[in-house]
Formats: C-alpha cells, sequence, structure tokens
C-alpha cells in the first residue's frame, strides 16, 4: 500500500503518515503516557474526523492510562456481550488463543450497529500480535457513499436498515451462549449524516444488517449484497499491520473494519475500549 507523508505543518504538534487516500493516518512523535495539553489533544480530534482511522505506535500504557486517553476522545462505553478485564469494565479482552479456529469480529463491520446508541469510536490497544499476520483492514464509509450514483444514492436516502447481534453470534468468540441468545435490535439510517463534520456515510454492514425497515429480508437482500461488496471494495480501504503498544481508534460512524484470520497458531491479545455514541440520523 503506498504512503504519503503529510506536509510538514510547523502549527502541528505531531507528523502524520496518509496510509491510503481515503482513510487512515499514522501519527508519530506522540506520547499518550503522559498529560496532553488542549491544543494537542484537538488536533488529534481533527485529524480522527477528517482520516476516520488513527494509528499510534509504540504506547506503553497502563489501563488506567489507556481509560485516560479513552476520556479525553469521549466517554467509555460497555460492551454488552463480553466482561471486561480484571478490575477495568469498560476495557473489553479481544484474544484468539493459539488453538481458536474463529477470530472475534472476523467479518466486515461497524461496532455494534444493533444498539440504539451505536459507539462514536473504538480504541484497540494491541497487547501480544503473532509474529506475522492479524492485519485489521478498515473501509471509509463516506468514499463509498461518495462513490455511488446520484441514482443510488436517491434510492438509498430513506432507507432504514434493521440490525440484529443474532447476525453477528458467529463471529463473537469468548461470549457464552446464554450471552448470545440475548438477542439485541436497532434500525438505523441506511446512510448516516456524521454529527460534527455533516459527512453522509454508508450505514449497513455484513455483521449486523439483515433487511431494510418494512421489507422483507428476500425483498432486501439482493441491495443489501451489492452495498456489503460496494462498501469495502480496496479503493475505500487502508491496512494497519500491529505491533505490541500500537493503539489504533477509528470512527465507527464512518468506516467499517476487517480483522484478518491468517495467524493460526499464535495469540493475539487486543484491549478494547468503545466511546459512546449517538443515535444516527
Ligand atoms: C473488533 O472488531 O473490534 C476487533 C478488531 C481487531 O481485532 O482487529
Amino acid at each position: 500500500m503506498s504512503t504519503q507523508t503529510v506536509p510538514a505543518q510547523p502549527d502541528l504538534p505531531f507528523e502524520g503518515e496518509i496510509l491510503s487516500p481515503t482513510i487512515g493516518l499514522e501519527i508519530r512523535g506522540l506520547r499518550l503516557d503522559r498529560p496532553l495539553q488542549e491544543p494537542v489533544l484537538k488536533e488529534i480530534w481533527a485529524a480522527f474526523l477528517r482520516h476516520h482511522v488513527l494509528v499510534i505506535r509504540d504506547q506503553d500504557l497502563s489501563p488506567e492510562q489507556q481509560i485516560a486517553f479513552a476520556r479525553h476522545m469521549g466517554e467509555p462505553d460497555i460492551y454488552p456481550f463480553v466482561p471486561g478485564i480484571e478490575n477495568y469494565p469498560f476495557i473489553t479482552p479481544v484474544i484468539k488463543e493459539a488453538h481458536e479456529m474463529q477470530n472475534f469480529g472476523g467479518i466486515w463491520h461497524t461496532d455494534t450497529a444493533y444498539l440504539e446508541r451505536p459507539p462514536s469510536a473504538t480504541m484497540l490497544l494491541a497487547r501480544e500480535i503473532p509474529p506475522k499476520g492479524g492485519d485489521t483492514l478498515f473501509a471509509s464509509q463516506v468514499a463509498a457513499y461518495e462513490a455511488l450514483s446520484d441514482g443510488m444514492k436517491a434510492l438509498l436516502a430513506p432507507l432504514r436498515g434493521f440490525n440484529t447481534s443474532e447476525k453477528a453470534n458467529q463471529i463473537r468468540t469468548n461470549v457464552s451462549e446464554k450471552r448470545k441468545s440475548e438477542t439485541l435490535t436497532a434500525v438505523h439510517p441506511v446512510v448516516r449524516t456524521h454529527p460534527e463534520t455533516g459527512e453522509k456515510a454508508l450505514y449497513v454492514n455484513s455483521g449486523h444488517t439483515v433487511c431494510f425497515d418494512g421489507m422483507t429480508q428476500a425483498e432486501s437482500t439482493p441491495l443489501l449484497e451489492f452495498l456489503f461488496r460496494h462498501q469495502v471494495q480496496d479503493a475505500f480501504t487502508c491496512r494497519v499491520r500491529w505491533s505490541p503498544g500500537t493503539l489504533v481508534i477509528w470512527d465507527n460512524r464512518t468506516s467499517q473494519h476487517l480483522p484478518l484470520n491468517d495467524y493460526q497458531g499464535h495469540r493475539r491479545e487486543m484491549h478494547r475500549i468503545t466511546l459512546k455514541g449517538d443515535i444516527p440520523f
């Protein structure tokens, strides 16, 4: 994947390297274990809104420090299906053991779209990474929306998608059968508007969306299948290679992600915090 360095701007408190033309910025020169001044936080937030995914390397953070940084970015939320790590209910362990075959979240999705208020953002901190593989792909749903024809945009404008946690059961590892039997559902606009930037983004995903509100699955499937293929085309994606201490924060309102399951026989452990979001409109 080609990379491009953001032109030096003397007033920027860090350097950035664009990961792809549509999504992703790797930023350097930041230490998240130290107090961050307001102007720096504002620049991080602006970069987050602009690039949808921020990759911050080599962060040696305790759980308290990860939560402290998360609180700078928003209000931490509880993931409904997996308990947090000991003493830290906001930090969800995302673990694939060496003997496991299925990875957590191993399908293109945006996080918990089956909630009435899905998270605005998710932060993932790499704790243990396989020697090779285990990368995560991200796709810009703003770029995916913008690439549609005017006719398709008009068709999608009034539609709402029905999202259910049940569809994701096969890719929710570390979850007891009892918890899996609790189904959460939510209906959201197929095209949502970002509450801060005003950008429009596709908001259906193959992990949770089963049909359009008021339509049968048989009626919905052909168009949904088109959207599921369209929205994750290479042209809208970037790829993140993790190393221990890599922290990534992504905007769930404008992106989807896919953790690759290509590291059988090795362990991978990530610590995840989601941030509270609004009702999509
Ligand atoms: C997730 O879907 O939150 C997990 C992403 C990953 O493990 O890279």
